[in-house]
């Protein structure tokens, strides 16, 4: 302090009352020597400027510029600072009063302060406001989709010509049955000029690396495997195709693993590749439907293909009387029947599996027994009526298409 010089001395309402001042006027008091000595000693303690040269700060009243607002934005962040009287308190607040894109960036962290700023005119009377400073710094936001299923209804029902397609499902690889299969591959080559579009009709893959029922997995399992594998029979499909046929693949419950394991996903999400990311089936035109339970694809005007969810002997009868005015074809049960109605048919299809695998133990033999290989084709005519042929492939691993016998 300098000599001949006026001095204030700003005081807490608690040091007032700790020294018991008695005020001479309003927001004056009566100070001696002791007391100054010991609020001295109390101010070194603290931050803030404790004595305040008189006459300086009279000639402006506001200590600081009310709303100074500063907004940086870089391409790896963005800072906001606020100084002024509005009180703000809160995170909410703060960005309710910056208006911050919030669409565009995120809040990593902040800081809060405010002050009490007092000051004096010539008569020695004492204004006393709260000075408040916000500091919000931003970082961008980046896009995150969860992985989940998608309800989907893909429709096919261009009446130009007559269409073929060929549905099959619960393949269940890399436990497959392999003769099966081969004779299936076979079909496709024989009738490759005919065949306008395929339905893969869930639980192509079997996923046995992110099931939840059974501790066990094979040796030489896991689901990079599962993955490359089914990779390899997408490319035995293809190659027996017109590079023009449509393609659908549709998620089973089998497949919808992926998304059920809620560790995986809210560890892994991101990284690991969903089955038809790992099949790589977007980038080979190949439409998808991930949804099991409730999406399905319409051929022609009232064909319903999806991997069912009805179980038991009477899949087929269950699911007519479910939707009496659709035809249904579906797979999911390993059996196969049909059941109609006056006007309409359900087809339970069959399967593609390995009978005697090891896997498939864990169901009991009187339920595998009756198990049956086969998949159908479909066609849809130009009126958009369907006509269903299901092939049910005997014990002999034999089936009979157009006066061939497989
Ligand atoms: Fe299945």
């Amino acid at each position: 302090m300098k000599k001949n010089k006026k001095y204030r001395l700003v005081l807490t309402p608690k040091e007032i009352k700790l020294l018991s001042l008695s005020p001479i006027k309003s927001n004056r008091y009566r100070i001696n020597e002791k007391q100054l000595d010991l609020i001295g000693g109390l101010a070194r303690l603290g931050k803030r400027k404790r004595f305040q040269e008189l006459g300086k700060d009279t000639q402006n009243p506001r200590p600081i510029k009310d709303n100074d607002i500063s907004w940086e934005e870089k391409k790896d962040g963005a800072f906001w600072k606020y100084e002024g009287y509005t009180s703000i308190r809160s995170l909410k607040q703060a960005l309710d009063f910056c208006k911050a894109d919030l669409s565009k960036w995120h809040v990593d962290r902040y800081i809060f302060n405010s002050w009490d700023v007092s000051t004096s005119d010539k008569l020695g009377n004492i204004t006393t406001a709260t000075n408040y400073q916000v500091k919000v710094w931003f970082l961008p936001k980046i896009d995150f989709k969860v992985k989940k299923p998608e309800f989907r209804h893909i429709t096919v029902d261009s009446g130009k010509a007559l269409q073929m397609w060929v549905i099959v499902g619960c393949v269940h690889r890399p436990y497959h049955d392999k003769v099966v299969w081969d004779k299936f591959l076979n079909f496709l080559e024989v009738n490759k000029q005919d065949i306008t579009g395929i339905i893969v009709n869930g639980d192509y893959l079997d996923l046995r690396s992110l099931s939840s029922h059974e501790d066990w997995i094979p040796e030489g399992i896991d689901l990079g495997v599962e993955y490359s594998d089914g990779l390899q029979g997408i490319d035995e499909i293809e190659r027996r195709l017109k590079s023009d046929v449509k393609k659908i693949y549709h998620y089973g419950n089998h497949e919808d693993r992926f998304f059920r394991d809620k560790k995986i996903n809210r560890i892994y999400g991101s990284t690991i590749p969903s089955p038809h990311e790992g099949l790589e089936l977007k980038k080979r035109g190949w439409e998808i439907m991930t949804d099991w339970k409730n999406g399905y694809t319409t051929l022609g005007r009232n064909l319903d293909v999806f991997h069912g969810v009805k179980t038991g002997m009477n899949a087929a009868k269950d699911q007519l009387h479910a939707l009496p005015r659709r035809n249904h074809l579906f797979n999911h049960t390993h059996r196969f029947g049909t059941f109609s109605n006056k006007t309409n048919t359900s087809y339970n299809i069959g399967c593609m599996i390995d009978f005697d695998n090891e896997m498939f133990k864990y169901v009991d033999r009187g339920v595998r027994n009756a198990w049956s290989h086969g998949f159908a084709i479909a066609y849809i005519d130009t009126d958009l009526e369907n006509h269903v042929y299901p092939i049910k492939i005997n014990k002999n691993k034999n089936f009979f298409f157009k006066g061939v016998t497989y």
